[in-house]
């Protein structure tokens, strides 16, 4: 297995993507809150597997810490990446919460990230890093060949305490370049996003979009 970076997915794997609908188990979000870690222990999905599909499509794409035995651009379907999620545990405070990403619903919509074919052991690091807020739902991906898998996927729902929800991107950018947090500068999180995604061969207008406005603050 391997720990390493979205540079070892060779572009000529980017996949074409057909994603399905997540299923939340009852459970999980009767348990829903800021701290998900006890939430995602329920999804034991894939605890019996001798590996798992996991998409990523923020941090896991420019920051995979954790050892993985395989990676492949891949999409999902339906689901549009957002700035929308509140950080007080990586990239801004509880006092002076940061943005990252979050998947947010919308029929037709790709997006565009990395799977991570990992064992399911790694999850316990995952859930303490995707603490604030994410919980794993379940997903269909797709692979630049065509062919699919389902497997997992980090999301932060509205309804976790930490959701901060739609803002213009400029607002956005403002909040971005004011915070920072235990893993470092918001603004780093964003610029890594959309310097891995181009990397890939893939826009994303909501995310080049913060990123204009992050340079022209800057400027
Ligand atoms: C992900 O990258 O797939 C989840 C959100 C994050 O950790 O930034």
């Amino acid at each position: 297995m391997i720990a390493g970076s979205a540079s070892a997915c060779s572009l000529d794997r980017v996949s074409a993507v057909r994603g399905d609908e997540f299923k939340l188990a009852g459970e999980e979000a009767a348990l829903r809150s800021a701290d998900t870690i006890a939430a995602n222990k329920l999804m034991d999905r894939f605890d019996d597997h001798h590996s798992v599909w996991l998409f990523g499509y923020g941090s896991l794409i420019f920051k995979p810490d954790f050892p993985f035995i395989e990676c492949r651009p891949a999409r999902i379907r339906d689901w549009t990446r957002r700035f929308w999620q509140g950080s007080h545990d990586h990239r801004g405070t509880e006092i002076s919460p940061g943005r990252v990403a979050t998947l947010i619903a919308q029929p037709g919509a790709t997006c565009e990230g990395i799977a991570y074919l990992i064992t399911p052991d790694v999850f316990d690091h995952l859930d303490y890093r995707e603490k604030n807020g994410y919980l794993r739902f379940t997903t269909d991906m797709t692979f630049e060949d065509g062919s699919g898998a389902e497997g997992l996927v980090y999301i932060a729902t509205q309804d976790n305490a930490a959701f901060l929800g739609q803002a213009p991107e400029r607002e956005i950018a403002i909040q971005i370049a004011a915070s920072v947090g235990p893993s470092g500068r918001n603004s780093d999180y964003l610029i890594e996003l959309a310097q891995a995604l181009r990397k890939l061969g893939k826009a994303d207008p909501h995310v080049f979009a913060i990123e204009q406005h992050l340079n022209d603050l800057a400027g």
